[in-house]
């Protein structure tokens, strides 16, 4: 297990990446094992141009697909009163190892939540912040996704999700769109240094995702295994 401190604004986060997490149908390491660059761009993005969109403080946020947790643990440190760092899990462990390291866990809370499940999300609740990095390289996982969405947020939830444009991006923020999502790509000042493995911050967008009005909701069918 590696672990890196990563500057965040004025703050340090330390991350400890899996090296031996494998998906046992495919023997393949689980994406989530490691940080990903567009968790850095929402992270840096919610600590310099997030307070001008969202009062952090007091707030209750769920993270989907959270990985190694960089953007949740972030809302806990700008002042979030309740965090809950979700995803597959084998990840579950290294999200709590990470929680741990930073001193969050009266306010962060690991869990179990597969896109599309029926029994999770109901019972996880409504959010006032929904977080979400790249997560949208996989078209097929979408309406799992949108279903999950639709029933973590209420009226007043805000939903930010930052991605690294790919090929298979434009199919997948199509898909959000035909369930009824809205999208709004905000500006770009990252207002961070490049780092490693970075080449370009014009490879990545953060968007404002809009979930749709609550009465015109229809329950996704969520086939994909
Ligand atoms: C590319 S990784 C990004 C991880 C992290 N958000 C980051 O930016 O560093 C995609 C994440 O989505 C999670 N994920 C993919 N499909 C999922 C599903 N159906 N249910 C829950 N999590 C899923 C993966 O386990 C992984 O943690």
């Amino acid at each position: 297990m590696a672990m890196r401190q990563i500057q965040v604004a004025d703050n340090t986060l330390v991350i400890h990446e899996l090296e031996d997490v494998c998906d046992s149908a495919t023997g393949r390491a689980l994406t989530g094992s490691w940080v990903w660059a567009s968790s850095l761009v929402l992270s840096n993005w919610m600590a310099n141009q997030g307070p001008t969109h969202f009062n952090f403080q007091d707030k209750t946020v769920l993270e989907l697909g959270a990985g190694a947790g960089l953007p949740g643990l972030t809302a806990a440190q700008l002042g979030a009163s309740r965090v809950i760092l979700t995803d597959v899990s084998p990840l579950l462990p290294g999200l709590l190892k990470n929680v741990e390291a930073n001193g969050l866990g009266e306010r962060v809370e690991v869990r179990e939540l597969v896109w599309g499940s029926d029994e999770s999300p109901s019972q996880i609740g409504e959010f006032d912040l929904v977080l979400m990095s790249d997560v949208f390289y996989n078209a097929e996982e979408i309406v799992c996704l949108a279903k999950t969405l639709k029933r973590v947020c209420d009226r007043e939830t805000t939903v930010l999700a930052a991605t690294e444009v790919r090929p298979s991006t434009a199919e997948c923020l199509s898909e959000l769109i035909k369930e009824g999502f809205e999208l709004n790509e905000l500006p770009s000042q990252l207002g961070f240094a490049h780092s490693e493995g970075m080449e370009s911050l014009d490879r990545f967008a953060v968007f404002h995702v809009i979930p749709p009005p609550e009465d015109s909701q229809m329950e996704a069918t969520c086939t994909y295994k």
